[in-house]
């Protein structure tokens, strides 16, 4: 296994628990714990991501069996949907009462939140298959 793969799994594994504790912690009242945990992912996720691209473009990444290729391009589309939403929710969030983009996201926070960090938690399935199928 590569070592792309390898911390892109530890990564998933590592977001996975953490993904479901921050939910836990928003749903019990713990908002401070909760906020910390996601800033902490949504960072995470963009030094990844940027990883990833640089990777891809100046390391050389390996080639992909041709029937990979429409899964991985679903894989990577659907990846963005929470790093950017999870943005949203936390600019929202450090932005409170200044404009309203973060008006927006914070009187939705619950219902963003939740379908982001669904989405999120499929995607990191998605990041596990790929370790164990592509490596
Ligand atoms: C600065 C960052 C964040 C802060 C301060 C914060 C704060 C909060 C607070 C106070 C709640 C309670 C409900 C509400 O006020 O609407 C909440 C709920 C929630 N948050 Fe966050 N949050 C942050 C980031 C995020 C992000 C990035 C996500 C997901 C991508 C997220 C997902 C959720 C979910 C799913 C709930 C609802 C839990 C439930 O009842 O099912 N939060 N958050």
């Amino acid at each position: 296994m590569s070592t792309f793969l390898i911390i892109s799994t530890v990564w998933a594994v590592v977001a996975l628990v953490l993904l479901t504790v921050a939910w836990w912690l928003a749903r019990v009242g713990k908002t401070v714990p909760h906020r910390i945990i996601m800033i902490l992912l949504t960072v995470g996720a963009w030094v990844f991501i940027i990883n990833y691209i640089f990777g891809q473009r100046y390391g050389g990444g390996g080639s992909l069996p041709r029937e990979y290729i429409p899964w991985m391009a679903l894989h990577g589309s659907m990846g963005l949907v929470p790093l950017i939403g999870a943005t949203c929710l936390v600019l929202g969030r450090l932005m409170t009462r200044r404009n309203k983009f973060s008006t927006h996201f914070n009187r939705h926070h619950k219902a963003y939140g939740r379908t982001f960090i669904v989405v999120w938690i499929f995607t990191h399935l998605g990041g596990i298959f790929n370790a164990f199928f592509l490596r």
